[in-house]
């Protein structure tokens, strides 16, 4: 295993290049593989864990995949198996991605169900309720989804749950209504900016996907999709994560790559908060001229404030002057990264689905763990801020969304060093 060896203090300053989107490639990559036939290309790839374990996947469904600098050449096979078994799924719950367009194409599948996670229990009723609702079987035994259909027929259908739209489920169900017979209306679909991708690559390859970017998508069935060339949107929260970064070192960083409206509601609590951001056409220019003070966060499906940036805000609002409170409303246990950092000296109480912080003066540098993606994050970006050394372990779980970070800060002027961890 590595960690990260921070020596905090520095101040952020110059240009960082966003990625491609983490969460867009995935199941990008599933549709083209699958449900595909022919060469897809994808351009703008993050080189990240999670996009080499999804290969994988893909791989042992029959599919052929090279990576070339930073394109994903993907050559879905004809004879494609329908399992995805449970030594693949288990690394990466997107692998779920493959149950749709699997049963859209080959007419069943398999695919081992996945577990929950660091950030909570994380169901996939909305996925079998909107295939079932495709004219799909779908049976749960011993561990794995078996789904099963003649023919997908189109159908009218509301995919909201408990906590609001799915983006796995919106995207599983669009990928698969493409290749069913008739139309099938989707309402309560997600709307992040990956989903929105997702479709307009898939109406790239020959799909009929109208209210692109709106909570009710239409999808006429074709009978066929072809390959096709495509270049993947920007990272909403490497950019977002980097912002933050950028605004607790109190810097002067442009992200370039980001449009406002991709992050919107990042991007306003961030100035309420007293941080300057400048957009021009190609990003964000990030300076925090006065003091940052405390701002309310809630975190809702999209366009409100992504799950996927709580902790990096927890972070920053953390050093912020008064009290802040953060409701969770997407992921319920996504706090563990707050005892990380009140071990370097913030003062964060959790009451249920809330974190009350009150801003303090300063951060301490300290050994501290990650526990997820982007609660290793908000731990490195903690540890740009605070006053000496910070080591953060079990940094795989970082490597799995974000490309090269540590050669990203430093060349923002940071110091991070990458180690073996031998302990
Ligand atoms: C996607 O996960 C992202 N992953 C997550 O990003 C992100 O946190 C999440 O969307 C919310 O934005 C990918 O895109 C690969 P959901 P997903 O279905 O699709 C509940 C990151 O850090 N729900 O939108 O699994 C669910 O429990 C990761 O990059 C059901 O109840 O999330 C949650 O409360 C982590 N039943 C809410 O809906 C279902 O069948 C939203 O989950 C499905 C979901």
């Amino acid at each position: 295993m590595q960690k990260f060896i921070i020596n905090g203090g520095a101040r952020l300053e110059g240009t960082v290049k966003i990625s491609g989107s983490k969460n867009a490639v995935l199941p990008i990559a599933v549709a083209a593989a699958i449900l595909g036939d022919g060469v897809s290309v994808l351009h703008n790839v993050p080189n990240l864990t999670d996009v080499k374990t999804l290969s994988a996947v893909l791989e042992g469904l029959g599919a052929s995949i090279n990576r070339k600098n930073g394109s994903l050449y993907i050559e879905p096979i004809n004879r494609m198996e329908y399992e995805a078994p449970y030594d693949l799924v288990r690394k990466m719950r997107a692998s779920i991605y493959v149950l749709g367009p699997l049963v859209a194409k080959l007419g069943r599948a398999k695919v081992s169900f996945p577990g929950g996670c660091a950030i909570g229990p994380r169901p996939v009723d909305l996925h079998i309720r909107g295939l079932e609702n495709l004219n799909a079987n779908v049976d749960v035994k011993k561990g794995y989804i078996y789904a099963q259909s003649e023919k997908l027929i189109g159908s009218d259908m509301n995919l909201t749950g408990q906590y609001g739209p799915s983006v796995g489920a919106t995207a599983n169900v669009m990928m698969a209504a493409t290749l069913a017979e008739g139309t099938t209306i989707i309402r309560g679909a997600a709307r992040e900016p990956h989903i929105t991708d997702l479709a307009t690559f898939l109406n790239a390859m020959g799909a009929e996907i109208e209210g692109i970017g709106t909570s009710k998508l239409t999808i006429h069935g074709v009978k066929q999709l072809h390959g096709t060339e495509h270049t993947v949107i920007s990272d909403d929260i490497e950019a977002g994560t980097f912002m933050v970064a950028g605004a607790i070192t109190n810097g002067d960083v442009f992200v370039e790559g980001i449009t406002h409206e991709q992050i919107p509601a990042v991007s306003d609590k961030l100035s309420e908060s007293g941080v300057q951001l400048n957009w021009t056409e190609t990003g964000v220019q990030v300076t925090t001229p006065k003091e940052l003070k405390a701002v309310d966060v809630k975190t809702v499906p999209f366009p409100g404030f992504p799950t996927d940036m709580q902790a990096q805000m927890m972070g920053f609002l953390s050093v912020a002057s008064g009290k802040s409170i953060i409701t969770e409303n997407v992921h319920t246990d996504r706090f563990i990264h707050a005892a990380e950092l009140n071990r370097m000296g913030a003062d964060i109480k959790l009451e249920g689905r809330k974190a009350i912080i009150n801003g303090v003066s300063y951060l301490s540098g300290a050994p501290v763990m990650a526990s997820d993606l982007r609660a290793g994050a908000v731990l490195v970006v903690a540890g740009l801020a605070a006053a000496g050394e910070t080591i953060v372990s079990r940094i795989y779980h970082i490597d799995r969304g974000y490309e090269a970070i540590e050669n990203k800060l430093n060349n923002l002027g940071a110091d991070i060093v990458r180690a073996d961890d031998i302990t």
